[in-house]
């Protein structure tokens, strides 16, 4: 089986994330190791149906590994979720004669990936997203990079709230999930964590809290907002407008997908890569890399993108009680 795959592919799709580079590192080196060619193909399935294909040596990493952004370019490719599009993509394969590709992204570029291997040419996934939210995985390449730049914003955001005795409502990304919040939410003491997966939509309760906690003595009101609630502008303009305290939207954007990646986000991926190599070279197709129970594994693409996860009741639970008791001490 092993002779088969002569050369690979790898590309990085959707959202970039701190640590993609790693990991592109650890599947050319492990690739070369196992005596197989590699090459680069850049920005994502678009790079692939422009033939944008470079080839890649071990020299062609060098330096990387702690660089943020993926040095293959990433994109979205609406091209490439057609039948054309991905026979297309396949024959470029063929012709270049890539026998297998290995994706780095999110569930919608392992969907690319499934979509490829049903075309005939190998596929195998890595998880990379900042979100957090592919259900088949405890981990993602970027998501710890991600939460400690944002952390390390909203405690900049908290000390001028806390000065100038305001309400600060920070934004954070996620896509439609809540992780980043949550944990930013947590790791911050913020008073109040709005994550889509639980918000109400009942803005009175915020009011009440705020007016409390200034009543208790507090100078600083902070709320962590999800991307996937959004609106934090106007949600802090009927804020101010109700409570009479001076209310700031802090959107926090695109920071949190740059930036040197954090050591965990280096050694996961540089195993995920690793791993997504050997099992490529082994003849492995239709698979994704993923961390289960602390143990990295690999799952079928369909059974994986069937698999649901949510944020955990216990962990949501924990995340009210610290923020309510927070508001009582004032
Ligand atoms: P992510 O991989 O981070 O979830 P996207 O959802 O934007 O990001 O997906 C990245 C790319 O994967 C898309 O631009 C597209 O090229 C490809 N893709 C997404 N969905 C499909 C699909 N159903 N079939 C084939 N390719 C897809
Ligand atoms: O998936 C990563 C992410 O940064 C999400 O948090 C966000 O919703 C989205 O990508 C933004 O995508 P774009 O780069 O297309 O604006």
């Amino acid at each position: 089986m092993a002779s088969e795959i002569k050369t690979i592919g790898v590309l990085t799709s959707g959202g970039d994330a701190p640590g993609m580079n790693a990991a592109i590192r650890a599947v050319v080196r492990k690739a070369i190791d196992r005596g197989v060619k590699v090459k680069g193909i850049k920005k994502g399935y678009m790079g692939l149906l422009a033939e944008e294909i470079v080839d890649m040596e071990a020299y062609s990493v060098s330096d990387i590994i702690q660089r943020g952004g993926t040095i293959l370019g990433t994109a979205r490719c609406k091209e490439f979720t057609t039948e054309e599009g991905q026979q297309k993509g396949a024959e470029i394969c063929r012709k270049h004669g890539i026998d297998g590709v290995v994706v780095i992204g999110g569930d919608g570029s392992y969907r690319g990936a499934q979509a490829l291997s049903k075309q005939g040419i190998n596929t195998i996934g890595i998880p990379g997203t900042i979100d957090l939210d592919i259900s088949c995985t405890e981990y993602t390449i970027g998501f710890d990079t991600a939460v400690n730049t944002a952390m390390e914003a909203i405690d900049k955001v908290r000390d001028t709230s806390s000065s100038h005795e305001r309400c600060s409502i920070i934004e954070v990304m996620g896509r439609n999930a809540g992780y980043i919040a949550l944990w930013c939410g947590i790791a911050n003491g913020a008073e109040d964590i709005l994550i889509p997966e639980k918000y109400d939509f009942n803005e009175q309760n915020i009011i009440n809290n705020i007016i409390g906690n200034r009543k208790r003595g507090k100078t600083h009101h902070l709320i962590i907002n999800a991307e996937g609630i959004g609106h934090s502008t106007s949600m802090a303009r009927r804020i101010e407008a109700a409570t009479g305290i001076e209310t700031r939207a802090t959107i926090l954007g695109y920071m949190q997908r740059g930036g040197s990646p954090t050591c965990r986000d280096r050694y996961y991926a540089s195993i995920m890569g690793a791993y997504a190599a050997d099992i490529i070279c082994d003849g492995k197709t239709n698979r994704v890399v993923a961390m289960r129970h602390g143990e990295f594994v690999d799952y079928d693409i369909d059974e994986a993108l069937a698999m649901q996860k949510d944020i955990s009741e216990y962990e949501y639970e924990v995340s009210k009680v610290l923020s309510a008791s927070s508001r009582t001490e004032g």
